[in-house]
């Protein structure tokens, strides 16, 4: 089904990366990773999923041990919800050095002018952009090169990285402009809808986040059920019931958060779970949910630790996929050479 070969780059072919910085949450899986497991299995199309580790080093130092652990644990993540490493290319970034050596080219196709616009640039390196690496500044051109060595098409990501996308798609369009050739495709982003943006337990304007001081905004993929059901009790609401209809929730932060996170669960639509449990207390709701989330994130857990345990499959896994996203990148990174001029044989 994988087809090799870059005449047919215009054929569907999904890729997405998640940076390995640690500490996975109920955010990462029901924002990305649940609908990776869902682009892979809806077939005839090859996915390809990546572990960013190259990204994950650009905008601080991160320990090497932890780094490794991060990569790992990311892969576990992966596999444990359902990404299947036989249907889907799974593999880390710093494996594939067709990655860099793309990224190096489209250093040399996008201009400073398109990269320091970048919020992403603004919001991270600030005032402090004098001390900022120069590898964050350059993170969308290595993320181009991320989708467009394997001439993906569509690539599913959240909001916040619609611009990289653009950005993405005005590189390959000034390489193919610059260079006289429809080589590389205007790729597609598929970006999530609000409905999957996970928020705080304790504060419904803010997002879900692993770095939050306190543990219990999130739940962790790697939480037990235990830990599941009492954060789903104790994450805060307000004294209404549910409302008829969706229209209910506004400016109802809370009560929102905890209605979608049940419908991503049960794969179904916010307004579904409203007309089901229209006019019922939280309290009984929150039953409902912690029992559901139980049912869908402890198994996830649990495969989670056994792949843990179990590094040396990790890393095979890794290197298996690496070879696999090699013989799709090698021969695109090979003709990209030749379009610019290098020689080689
Ligand atoms: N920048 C993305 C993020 O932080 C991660 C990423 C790197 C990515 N390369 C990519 C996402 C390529 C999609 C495609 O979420």
């Amino acid at each position: 089904m994988t087809d090799t070969t870059p005449e047919t780059h215009f054929d569907r072919r999904v890729f997405s990366g998640i940076q390995p910085s640690g500490g996975l949450t109920l955010g990462n899986y029901l924002g990305a990773i649940k609908h990776f497991v869902d682009m892979q299995d809806e077939g005839g199309y090859p996915t390809i999923y990546c572990m960013v580790d190259m990204h994950a080093i650009t905008a601080k130092f991160i320990d090497p041990d932890t780094l490794r652990r991060n990569t790992r644990e990311l892969c576990a993540g992966f596999i444990a919800s359902g990404i299947d490493p036989e249907k889907s290319i799974l593999f880390n970034q710093s494996q594939v050095a067709e990655h860099a050596q793309l990224a190096w080219i489209f250093n040399c196709v996008a201009r400073m002018g398109w990269m320091g616009r970048m919020t992403q640039w603004k919001d991270k390196a600030g005032k402090n952009a004098e001390n900022s690496s120069l590898g964050l500044f350059a993170y969308p051109a290595l993320m181009a090169a991320d989708i467009l060595v394997y001439h993906a098409t569509h690539v599913p990501v959240g909001d916040d990285q619609k611009q990289h996308l653009e950005l993405t798609r005005d590189i390959a369009a000034k390489f193919n402009h610059d260079y006289g050739q429809e080589f590389f495709p205007i790729t597609e982003p598929v970006i999530r809808g609000a409905a999957t943006r996970v928020m705080n337990l304790q504060d419904g304007t803010k997002k879900m986040s692993k770095s939050d001081p306190s543990d219990r905004t999130r739940i962790n993929m790697t939480d037990d059920a235990d830990t599941i059901a009492k954060k789903i009790r104790r994450a805060k609401t307000d004294p209404d019931p549910l409302p008829e209809t969706v229209d209910g929730l506004e400016s109802r932060p809370e009560a929102r958060n905890l209605v979608n996170i049940y419908a991503a669960l049960a794969d179904t639509t916010p307004a579904a779970v409203v007309a089901e449990h229209a006019g019922a207390q939280f309290g009984a709701f929150k039953v409902a949910l912690s029992d559901l989330a139980v049912d869908r994130l402890a198994p996830i857990a649990t495969e989670m630790a056994r792949l843990m345990d179990d590094q040396a499959e990790i890393d095979r896994i890794l290197a298996r996929g690496a070879e696999r996203a090699r013989e799709i990148a090698a021969p695109i990174l090979k003709k990209t050479y030749e379009i610019v001029g290098m020689v080689g044989a």
